[in-house]
């Protein structure tokens, strides 16, 4: 309004000065066509008169000539008319004749120039005519016109010019204001649009004609801003999804993004009441939703379900997530032999306890290898299917795609490739049992970087490969030179989404408590203890189980007022190490629990069978303490989740020293799940916390993960392999340069 006001007012001020000055020029102007008028009009009156007058001079009849002029000034803008016969005197005249013009002071009318005469009646015009051929002199004609109408119309002029100027003052005034509001708005509109970054990060049709010019600046300043700060300020900002977004957009160039992994991250199944969706129990699906949530594009994985194949459309895809799709999921079908060889066989017979020092033995068999072989090879096929260009990114997870990386990179040479193992990776010694150990290796040496959650299965990945492998390391940057290709092996602890997403509808913590309790009839103050894993041998539920039954033993005052419920969720149940497992964990639950036969409410409850990612925060939230107590594990993000489900700063975590996340939460209760005595003892000290104390714990390590979170994960990842490339791009550079 400002802004319009400060236009508004010299508009007038110019318009009315402009009106000022050209009412006396409008003036001047009418006054001389006036008496151009009056002059033409004398003459022509002279002419007409001429002939009568000098018949009426030459026969001496003054008083006919009073008489004919008496009917000529009957003409209304004839004010008088006079006629001089001599050098001297009044002429004959009509009544109202200026006294000021006698007949010797007309000289000054008979010539061009001043016509006019201002006398006491008002402003008239004078025009003098000889009267040739009356002897001796020449007699003069006086015509006087009266002029006092150029005043009343002037006076009309000046009214009107004033209502003009008046009322273009007010339509200019009028139209500026609407145009400059609205063009106002229309800025202010784009401006906040471009603010909110729409338009700025991409190009956008929205964005008005005029602002573009400054949406390219603003981008050409972000991405400067970018490249800037991030070195410095990358360990200082805080990770969230538009952060990832930004990063595939600004260093991996906008590229699409595939990921590989054998599990899915939402099943169809068939059930009574048609069919429903499934999130699978999987530390790696939970990391990596949210991750394909913020950066889209395809997640290529088994097709695992009953009703899988009923809900993917031609191309086998599947948009999701379901309720609110964000990326594609591409389905890939395996056969049975397939899923006999390379899933249950190679990846969870072999591989798996290979990796993991749970004491089960890894068996290989080579019919397990071929399949192994063929279905990287199929997923290998499908990569290239979805890719969109022949550079995407492609994260390739876990043990089930040790060949993949190659077998893409033969494809796809200047595909980025990031692969990350969710699992330990054994020490040489053990890694040797393996009789494919060399093309394991080998395949995974295609990728541009290797992740793994700790500094030890780095340092035991190198010590492989410098066993196994012809090839270069580099043991201050951590990188591997295979076959002329450079690979970086690196430490990224996985992490959870940071907030999660399930604890936006979920129930408060009394609540969730309240329910548990009620759900399983226990009494009010009764206190919890909760385990979430699937039902495998490496997550040492056994050896929880009799941590419970020591601490019951011990402090006999928690019989009847403490219960570990331990969810288990079914898993590669088809696996006879697993069956075994699972008869061997609800046999020790029974025996422990028949050992406290007078107990009002049981030392243990075991729920083998599938939750839902919300009952599973909600029984996290109505615990006191959660124990991890596996026995070898790469990360375990079930710790991280009961941390973030504690958003009152309550809970005690128990935690292996065995499992990942031990090396980033040392503020829980660090156990040997060996020693069930120390187990007992920790849950005894969990009971027993103070308040304070239990909350100190609690906000340092919500503070780690909430730093820490899943998107600086994949965003570190993604950074690094970016800047690798730039890096080879310097080297080759300088290689072409430099003679030698
Ligand atoms: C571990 C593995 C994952 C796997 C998950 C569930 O976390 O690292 O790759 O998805 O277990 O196992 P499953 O065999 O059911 O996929």
């Amino acid at each position: 309004m400002r802004l319009t006001l400060r236009f508004l007012v010299p508009l007038v001020v110019a318009l009315g000065l402009f009106a000022y000055a050209a009412v006396p020029l409008v003036d001047a102007l009418t006054t001389r066509w006036f008496v151009r008028d009056l002059d033409i009009r004398s003459n022509l009156i002279a002419n007409t008169v001429e002939e009568p007058l000098e018949e009426m001079i030459r026969t001496g009849q003054p008083a006919r000539i009073s008489a004919f002029f008496q009917r000529l000034t009957t003409d209304e803008r004839l004010y008088a008319v006079g006629l001089c016969l001599s050098a001297d005197g009044m002429p004959i005249a009509t009544g109202a004749y200026p006294s000021e013009l006698r007949c010797g002071a007309l000289r000054a009318y008979s010539t061009a120039g001043d016509h006019l005469l201002r006398t006491p009646k008002g402003v008239v015009h004078v025009a003098v005519r000889k009267i040739d051929g009356v002897a001796p002199d020449s007699a003069e004609l006086v015509l006087v016109h009266d002029m006092s109408f150029i005043e009343r119309r002037s006076e009309e002029t000046r009214r009107y010019l004033f209502y003009f100027f008046a009322a273009l003052t007010l339509s200019v005034a009028l139209i500026t204001v609407v145009i400059a509001q609205l063009s106002w708005r229309g800025w202010v509109a784009g401006l906040r649009a471009l603010l909110r970054g729409e338009g700025i990060l991409r190009p956008s049709s929205n964005t008005a004609p005029e602002l573009k010019p400054i949406a390219r600046d603003v981008q050409a300043l972000l991405r400067e801003l970018e490249h800037q700060f991030r070195p410095t300020d990358e360990t200082q900002q805080r990770w969230t999804q538009d952060t990832l977004r930004a990063v595939l957009r600004g260093e991996m160039r906008g590229n699409d993004i595939i990921i590989v992994s054998n599990r899915e991250p939402y099943i169809h199944v068939k059930t009574a009441d048609g069919i429903k969706v499934q999130h699978p129990a999987s530390g790696l699906v939970t990391a990596l939703e949210p991750v394909m949530r913020a950066c889209s594009g395809t997640w290529i994985a088994h097709g695992s379900g009953s009703a899988d194949r009923e809900t993917v459309d031609k191309a086998d895809r599947v948009a999701v997530p379901p309720d609110a799709p964000a990326y594609r999921l591409r389905r890939l079908w395996l056969s049975e032999r397939e899923i006999a060889g390379y899933y249950e066989g190679f990846a969870n017979e072999g591989l798996w306890p290979l990796c993991h020092i749970a004491h089960v033995r890894p068996t290989f068999r080579a019919d397990d290898w071929e399949q192994y072989q063929a279905v990287n090879r199929k997923f290998a096929d499908a990569v290239v299917q979805e890719a969109t260009s022949d550079d995407p990114v492609v994260l390739v997870q876990d043990y089930h795609f040790a060949l993949l990386p190659r077998l893409i990179r033969e494809r796809l040479p200047k595909a980025t490739i990031i692969t990350f193992w969710h699992i330990p990776w054994p020490n040489a010694e053990a890694f040797a049992i393996c009789p494919w150990r060399v093309e394991l290796l080998d395949g995974l040496l295609g990728s541009d970087i290797m992740g793994f959650h700790t500094q030890f299965h780095v340092n035991n990945f190198l010590e492989c490969v410098d066993r196994f492998l012809e090839a270069r390391i580099d043991r201050e940057t951590f990188t591997v030179v295979a076959q002329g290709f450079r690979t970086a092996v690196h430490r990224y602890p996985i992490s959870i989404e940071w907030p999660p997403a399930a604890l936006a509808h979920v129930r408060p913590i009394d609540e969730a408590r309240e329910n548990a309790r009620v759900r399983h009839g226990l009494p009010r103050g009764h206190r919890l203890g909760i385990g979430v894993d699937r039902l495998d041998y490496t997550k040492g539920i056994i050896e929880r189980c009799n941590a419970v039954a020591r601490l019951m033993e011990r402090e006999p005052q928690w019989v009847g007022r403490f219960t570990f419920i331990q969810i288990a969720a079914p898993s590669r149940g088809t696996i006879g190490d697993y069956r075994n497992y699972a008869d061997r964990v609800h046999e020790r639950v029974d025996e422990i629990n028949a050992r406290f036969p007078n107990a009002a409410h049981p030392p243990l409850i075991l729920l083998h069978e599938h939750h839902e990612p919300d009952a599973v925060y909600e029984y996290l939230r109505a615990a006191d303490v959660c124990m991890v107590s596996s026995l070898h594990d790469g990360m375990n993000l079930v710790a991280k989740e009961f941390i973030a489900a504690h958003d009152d700063d309550s809970g005690v975590l128990i935690l292996s020293q065995f499992a990942g996340a031990s090396r980033e939460l040392p503020e829980a209760l660090i156990v040997n799940p060996y020693d069930a005595e120390q187990c007992a003892q920790a849950l005894a000290l969990a009971l027993a916390m103070p308040a304070e104390e239990k909350r100190a714990r609690m906000r340092l390590m919500r503070n780690i993960i909430r730093e820490f979170n899943v998107y600086r994960w994949a965003g570190r990842m993604l950074l690094d392999a970016a800047a690798m490339h730039q890096r080879k791009r310097f080297r080759d550079r300088v290689e072409t340069q430099l003679p030698g």
